[in-house]
């Protein structure tokens, strides 16, 4: 399935839930997140029967976010159930990681491929600030637990903010290091009002975060696949790298290859972009396979060239990222 602009859509975001454990100051607002009723959340049945038929319009990677994806009960069956649909190669899992360590081996065994991390400090009153949670001691026994049972690779997010996290770049390329791992830092990327962390207050860009790791480490750049939005680095006698994600630049527009299906069963072609398609309506009122696939592929067309944000205009977006799963 291609678009107007010949780009190969070949990776679904599928959002499992839009409920968290965590309140990140960038994700969520501190009160209060506008849930949907559990009603209007797509069943695994339902998600099941979208991924066989995204499957057939080419898509052959699957990503679990959220929200948290662990905190869906029995997430394993689902997993189970995409791993048995033919033309998905791979599945990967996006998650905070406080429930990783007793999820791993479930995850694992049930046919995850491999999962990103997020950790934006090694410090446990700074995390508290961060995601209003203490919870960082969970999040650390979860990675260590993604290593030992065998995900490859593991990757670590790290969302930069300026006053808030920004002194801690080397403290964390150091953890990237010592295991031996990849870690992303991650430009602030603007969200709804509601949002506390401001990106017009607390933007921090890659470009200065790879300035700092610079000074201390040789970064050689590193294969990664196509479209990958991140920039991705083999810092030079260690196993680890280091990766640089700047969605503001907007550089990885032009070979975006990913959709994105709210846990509500709304399609988004773009991150940015507004909701294309209610597939729950469509499924709960009958249409057929093929009467779906035609419509994503309508709208999968149409999407739009690039988002429209740059760092002038960092305002709001209308849009949480719980909602969605980044
Ligand atoms: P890999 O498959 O390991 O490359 O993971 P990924 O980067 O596709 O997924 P992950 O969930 O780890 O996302 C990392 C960050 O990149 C999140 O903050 C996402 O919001 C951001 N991101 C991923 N894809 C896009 C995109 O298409 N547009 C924008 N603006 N940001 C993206
Ligand atoms: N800006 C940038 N990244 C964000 N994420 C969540 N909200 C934002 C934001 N406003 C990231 C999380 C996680 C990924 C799925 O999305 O930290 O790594
Ligand atoms: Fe939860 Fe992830 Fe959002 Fe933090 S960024 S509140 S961990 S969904």
């Amino acid at each position: 399935m291609k678009d107007r602009f010949e780009r190969e859509l070949t990776y679904l975001r599928l959002s499992v839930v839009d409920r968290c454990n965590l309140r990140c100051l960038y994700c969520m607002p501190a009160e209060g997140a506008g849930f949907e009723a559990w009603e209007n959340i797509l069943s695994y049945e339902e998600m099941h029967r979208l991924v066989e038929i995204f499957s057939g319009l080419g898509i052959s990677k699957v990503r679990i976010t959220g929200g948290e994806p662990l905190v869906r009960r029995d997430i394993e069956v689902l997993i189970s159930k995409i791993r048995s649909v033919p033309g998905i190669r791979e599945i990967a899992l996006s998650t905070n990681g406080v429930f990783l360590k007793e999820k791993a081996r479930g995850l694992k065994d049930a046919g995850v491929d491999r999962v990103n991390i997020s950790l934006d400090t090694l410090r446990r009153d700074r995390f508290f600030t961060i995601a209003r949670m203490d919870r960082l001691g969970e999040v650390l026994r979860g990675i260590d637990a993604a290593l030992a049972v065998g995900f490859s690779p593991v990757k670590i997010n790290t969302v930069l903010m300026k006053g808030v996290n920004e002194d801690e770049i080397l403290d964390l390329v150091r953890f990237g290091i010592e295991r031996g791992i990849e870690l992303r830092f991650i430009e602030l990327m603007p969200t709804d009002e509601s949002v506390e962390a401001d990106p017009l207050k607390h933007f921090f860009s890659t470009q200065e975060a790879k300035k700092i790791v610079e000074q201390v480490y040789e970064l050689k750049p590193a294969d990664v696949y196509l479209s990958s939005p991140a920039q991705v680095f083999q810092i030079a006698g260690t196993q680890a790298r280091v990766g640089f994600i700047s969605p503001l630049s907007c550089f990885f527009c032009t070979r975006c290859n990913r959709l994105r299906l709210k846990a509500s069963g709304m399609l988004k072609t773009c991150l940015h972009g507004r909701e294309d398609l209610d597939l729950r309506a469509m499924l709960r009122s009958g249409f057929s396979e093929s009467e779906i696939a035609s419509a994503i592929q309508g709208v999968v067309y149409a999407r739009p060239e690039q988002h429209f944000l740059n760092e002038s205009a960092v305002a709001h977006a209308d849009f949480q990222m719980s909602h969605v799963g980044g």
